[in-house]
């Protein structure tokens, strides 16, 4: 379904880019959960770093998740961003909730990261062959914040070894 608007992008340009922003919101939203699921649970010599690195990933993905939302409703799309849409349509890994320590947890968040970083640079390719600029720059600066998270995530991998 599109709502009616007057912005100069074809309805089948918008339902495209619409699907593309739709798959990038839904593992945001995962992402966004599986980052304070981190926050909230970890334990050990390094918790403070990690709980409030893991904090960090969580604000920052809220950020790129309402952006992210806000250009679909922007092209005249709907925004799925349901706990019950996210859970069966997220392609994100599972995030265990049996994880306590440092390690298991950034082990399981870099993962999480990298695979939603990929697919947004998949969908970066997808916005630039729909012609969106827009969308294409959202997308980007989603894309270098990530890549971003994931080196501070990754760090405490490399440090504890
Ligand atoms: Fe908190």
């Amino acid at each position: 379904m599109l709502h009616p608007t007057k912005i100069d992008i074809s309805e089948e340009k918008r339902i495209a880019l619409i699907s593309v922003l739709q798959g990038t919101l839904t593992e945001a939203i995962d992402l966004k959960l599986q980052s304070k699921q981190a926050h909230w649970n970890v334990r050990g010599p390094h918790f403070i770093a990690l709980h409030e690195l893991f904090d960090q990933v969580a604000g920052i993905v809220e950020g790129f998740v309402d952006e992210l939302a806000e250009r679909m409703t922007t092209l005249g799309g709907v925004a799925n961003g349901t706990i019950g849409y996210v859970a069966e349509q997220t392609n994100l890994p599972a995030y265990s909730v049996e994880l306590v320590s440092g390690k298991d947890h950034v082990e399981a968040l870099s993962g999480s990261i990298a695979a939603f970083g990929k697919l947004v640079r998949e969908n970066i390719d997808k916005a630039a062959e729909l012609g969106d600029a827009d969308t294409e720059d959202l997308l980007t600066e989603v894309s270098r914040g990530i890549d971003q998270q994931l080196w501070f995530v990754e760090a405490h991998i490399h440090a504890e070894s």
